[in-house]
């Protein structure tokens, strides 16, 4: 019906009209058809939040008060939630904010595998593993399309690493590749309906993956059978004739000569010497205004959006607490009892540190971000007495402004690693003596909160290694040798190394980037107000050479990069390979404990089934995962289904899994008791 009817409204349009719809007019939208009330299709980023308005052909911020907006937590902080309720009122929230401020597309969700620790854009990616990745990913983009607002799942495909993104040629396994890195893409068109999807910078088997036959013709649109739009990346269209032949609908791009993109002028002419048939544009024009016939653009059914509503800023602290992943709490230090603090000190520039304003495209103007410190100092209110020293600094506290203008140059991205200048290390010396000798004095607690920032954790940037920069693995291990009780909480996209002062610590928090409630989320942690529920969505290595995307394969390789590693990326090749890492996959300690006991599988019925009993005096939550083996496969293990489950004191629930008919059911012990 819809088709049919985009179909008839195609036929209508004149060759420039239907090209203009196929290529960014501006750097944010397409052309409309005013003298058929087509209007133009407006896209933003982004998976944290509605980004702010540009002007039409600059990438300056038009600075008016009227685009501050919820920041929601990361995509990492979503999954370590393991909760698809979240995920689908997180998507809600976008969604409704997307209309709340006029745009069709909202370019989220980021769906590629953290295939290394290193890379620059994984805060904005849910997990290293295809499963957990996907059942994010499809409520969340549902949450989205409720409010007649396209959801773009993004990048299609194997966009794992920053470094030479423009051009990178993934030579991978078709199995690997299937397995892998597909099956979130996979899952968020057809479970979660995502009526857009976006093609990556990289290219695979010497395709760029934006006029890829063997993507978008083959396994795209014939193999899974999608009728939604495909967009560019913005920039990485390459050749106009491939593009055209391509299923690829949309090209956009950073540059401001619409005119010149490949799928405009250049494109009209190849129609005109008739080395492009316009069949292949009417396509492309009639997916789109199918798309506008299913956001309601063209009947005036559409629904309206809002955006910054209390109700929005209380799913994001939501999503907050449930993401903290508690790490180590030997000596049950945490949570910190209010009524026995007087005196607290609190040391980290991540303490006093903004996080929404960076990152690269997913980047927010957020009409507010509760940092740590100020999370901590209102909950704990005048008769404590507060003291903060920075301990560290990193420099840079603003994105470059006109970033993303420059982001088709080196290749679109870079490795880096933080070189001190000589001042700069002075005076990170200097810090670190002035919190040393402070920590010693008496404070009832001292807080210490660390890691990494936009700084390293960016769009166009990988890390070249997990070492916590600006000399923090110095000034935690000396903190720690002056107060042993430190609480440490680190905040970050990715694992860090923990391997300087690990051993010496006692209670370790993780906390990704968790929106702009982050700051009260993480004080209900630490104040025992919330019992933390959060669990890794990916490996913790103890260094970046564990992973095997460094010691099996490459990252981030030169003008190619072998995925060497295979099937075995994350957990996969540690379990197999025994390497122990520093924290694995799914772990996660509570203020409770957990029994798990009474398990049953059945063969016959392909099912699994236990039961989840509180042993403690608190109320929490867990995540039952289940792991599956199978006869065909050399993979010890793969996290095929899981429960979020809560539940008071003394509690038990029963918890059932079907399986598949090829899966066996297996179950891992993992942050429980069994009895
Ligand atoms: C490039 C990024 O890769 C993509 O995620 C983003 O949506 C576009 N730029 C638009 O800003």
């Amino acid at each position: 019906m819809i088709f049919k009817k985009a179909k008839e409204i195609t036929n209508k349009l004149t060759l420039d009209e239907k090209i203009g719809m196929i290529h960014g007019a501006e750097l944010f939208q397409t052309a409309g058809v005013p003298r058929l009330g087509i209007p133009p299709l407006k896209m933003s980023d982004g998976p944290r939040g509605i980004r702010q308005e540009f002007l039409p052909d600059r990438w300056e911020n038009i600075g008016n008060s009227d685009d501050y907006v919820t920041y929601l937590p990361s995509g990492s902080a979503l999954a370590a939630t393991w909760n698809r309720e979240l995920a689908e009122k997180m998507g809600s929230v976008l969604g409704e904010e997307a209309r709340g401020r006029g745009k069709d597309v909202i370019l989220a969700p980021s769906v590629n595998i953290k295939r290394s620790p290193l890379c620059g854009r994984n805060f904005e990616y849910f997990s290293e593993d295809p499963y957990l990745t996907a059942e994010m990913a499809v409520p969340y983009i549902r949450g989205i399309q409720k409010w007649d607002v396209a959801a773009c799942v993004k990048h299609f495909a194997a966009n794992n690493q920053e470094t030479e993104r423009l051009w990178v040629d993934v030579e991978i396994d078709e199995e690997v590749l299937r397995n892998i890195y597909l099956p979130a893409f996979y899952e968020a068109i057809h479970r979660g309906g995502s009526y857009t999807i976006m093609g990556a910078y990289n290219q695979i088997y010497g395709e760029h993956c934006c006029q890829s036959d063997f993507l978008l013709n083959q396994i795209l649109r014939k193999e899974w059978g999608y009728d939604g739009v495909v967009i560019s990346d913005w920039g990485a269209v390459h050749d106009t004739v491939k593009a055209a032949n391509s299923q690829l609908d949309i090209e956009m791009s950073v540059t401001n000569d619409f005119d010149d993109y490949f799928m405009a002028n250049p494109l009209k002419k190849k129609v005109e010497t008739g080395e492009v048939q316009e069949k292949v544009i009417d396509e492309k024009v009639t997916r789109i205004i199918a798309l506008m016939l299913r956001l309601h653009m063209l009947d005036g059914k559409r629904k309206s959006g809002t955006y910054n509503t209390p109700e929005h800023r209380q799913v994001t602290l939501e999503v907050a607490r449930e993401s903290i992943v508690l790490l180590k709490n030997e000596k049950n230090l945490l949570p910190l009892h209010k009524d026995n603090l007087h005196k607290v000190l609190v040391i980290g520039e991540n303490a006093n540190r903004i996080h929404s304003c960076g990152g690269g495209s997913a980047e927010v103007k957020a009409l507010y971000e509760i940092t740590p410190l100020m999370g901590l100092k209102t909950h704990l209110g005048g008769n404590v007495q507060m003291d903060y020293v920075p301990g560290y600094c990193s420099g840079k506290k603003v994105q470059d402004a006109n970033w993303q203008e420059a982001s088709l140059e080196n290749g679109g991205g870079i490795t880096s690693s933080v070189i001190e200048k000589k001042e700069a290390v002075k005076e990170l010396g200097r810090l670190r003596k002035e919190a040393v000798s402070q920590a010693k004095k008496n404070y009832d607690a001292v807080i210490y909160v660390g890691g990494l920032s936009f700084d390293q954790d960016s769009e166009g940037n990988d890390r070249i290694d997990m070492k916590l920069p600006h000399g923090q693995d110095k000034l935690i291990s000396e903190l720690l040798d002056v107060r042993q009780d430190m609480i440490i909480v680190l905040i970050g996209g990715s694992a860090v190394e923990m391997n300087h002062w690990i051993d010496k610590a006692s209670s370790l928090v993780w906390m990704y980037y968790a929106g702009m409630e982050g700051g009260n989320a993480l004080a209900d942690v630490v104040l025992g107000r919330v019992n933390p529920s959060g669990k890794l969505p990916e490996t913790f290595y103890k260094t970046h050479k564990d992973c095997s995307a460094h010691c099996l394969g490459e990252f981030p390789g030169g003008k190619k990069v072998g995925y060497k590693e295979g099937m075995y990326v994350g957990y996969r090749y540690a379990d197999k390979y025994n390497i122990e890492p520093q924290f694995p996959f799914g772990y996660g300690l509570s203020y409770t404990n957990f029994m798990l006991d009474k398990i049953e599988i059945n063969d016959t019925e392909h099912t699994f089934s236990c039961s989840i009993t509180n042993t403690g005096n608190l109320a929490g939550a867990t995540v039952v995962m289940l792991y599956k083996s199978r006869e065909d496969s050399e993979l010890e293990k793969e996290l095929t289904r899981f429960e979020k489950i809560y539940l008071e004191p003394g509690e038990r629930k029963r918890v059932s899994f079907t399986l598949g008919t090829d899966e066996r059911a297996d179950y891992e012990v993992r942050g429980l008791s069994e009895p």
